[in-house]
């Protein structure tokens, strides 16, 4: 099929997948257009990797439509897997292998020449490693394996399950480079699950946060953060909670959440430098005190909290 900027590459429609009594997911919409990075971000257990499974084809959907490149798994095999890269949330590789060995043998699978494996080795960073055995390569080395390993088809899709998860941010913002580069060098489409909100947002162009196998929000970093009517967050700690006064009837106040062990008030607002002054003045008329007084601009972990009441990374 001919690739228009605004046919999805990736359709799910309505898709539920349960395991015994847990519902993995609950009816999930999806759409990945050409060229785009789309983050699924949600905490453990939330339904991703069940979703990017349906969509790689090993997993099946209990109900619900799955289409790549317009087509469904069904009768599609071959030339699908053709056309996608993946990568595992843990991969299992040969220890006794070296680097370039292990690229060489899954090359070897497509047909590929060891001229590939050169060329993957320097897409992401491994030349150096070539004659390392995979068992000595550190986490963030072991992901860019895996990552040079989905790439070796020269994929139009690359579909990650957690690339970065337990790496340190070094090894994770190195991951990233080779993802940014990608995107700019050869155009291609990705998927990425995670729970770092920081990945979503430097990453990818579309965000789409999952909980409990639904999905609760989706769009650019932009309108998540215009549809939630909130783009501003005022955080301070209270001495005595009961001298707080009541502030339900300032206008540009959206929502005021309490953390109960801390004290720590989190206020979404609409505009701060207006807020702020009638605040402290009210604060300071009913004696309240505050500490650890800040003010900074919302951020998806904010939003998360705020559909769901929990944070991403708990
Ligand atoms: N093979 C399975 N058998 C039973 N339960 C599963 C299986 N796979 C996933 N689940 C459950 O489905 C839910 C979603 O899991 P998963 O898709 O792995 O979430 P995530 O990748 O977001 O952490 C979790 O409650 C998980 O325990
Ligand atoms: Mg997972």
């Amino acid at each position: 099929m001919p690739e228009v900027k605004d046919q999805p590459i990736v359709k799910a429609v309505n898709v539920f997948k349960a395991f015994k009594d847990v519902k993995a997911l609950s009816g999930v919409d999806l759409e990945i257009f050409p060229s785009e990075f789309t983050a699924l971000l949600g905490p453990n257990g939330a339904g991703k990797t069940t979703l990017v499974e349906i969509i790689e084809g090993i997993q099946f959907p209990d109900s619900g439509e799955i289409t790549l490149f317009g087509k469904h798994w069904n009768g599609n095999k071959d030339e699908l897997y053709r056309q996608i890269g993946l990568s595992f949330q843990e991969t299992k590789f040969e220890d006794k292998l070296s680097v370039a060995e292990t690229l060489k043998l899954f090359a070897s699978f497509y047909g590929l020449d060891k001229s590939r494996v050169d060329e993957i080795m320097n897409i992401v960073n491994l030349e150096e490693k070539r004659k390392a055995y995979v068992v000595n390569l550190s986490g963030g080395q072991r992901q860019k394996l895996a990552l040079g390993i989905a790439l070796l088809n020269s994929p139009k899709l690359l579909i990650l399950d957690e690339p970065t998860t337990g790496l340190d941010p070094t090894a994770r913002r190195e991951i990233w480079a080779i993802l940014h580069a990608l995107k700019k060098n050869q155009g291609t489409s990705m998927i990425l699950t995670t729970h770092y909100m920081e990945e979503a947002e430097n990453l990818c162009d579309k965000i789409v946060i999952i909980d409990k196998g639904k999905v609760l929000a989706k769009g650019t970093l932009e309108q998540l953060i215009s549809d939630s009517n909130t783009s501003e967050i005022i955080q301070f700690k209270v001495a005595d909670r009961n001298l707080f006064p009541d502030i339900s009837n300032f206008s540009d106040l959206r929502e005021i959440q309490w953390e109960e062990t801390t004290n720590l008030v989190t206020l979404h607002v609409a505009n701060t430098s207006a807020f702020l002054p009638e605040l402290i003045t009210r604060l300071n008329n009913e004696g309240c005190k505050i500490s650890e007084l800040r003010c900074r601009y919302v951020t998806l972990d904010d939003l998360f909290i705020r559909m769901t009441g929990r944070k991403l990374t708990d």
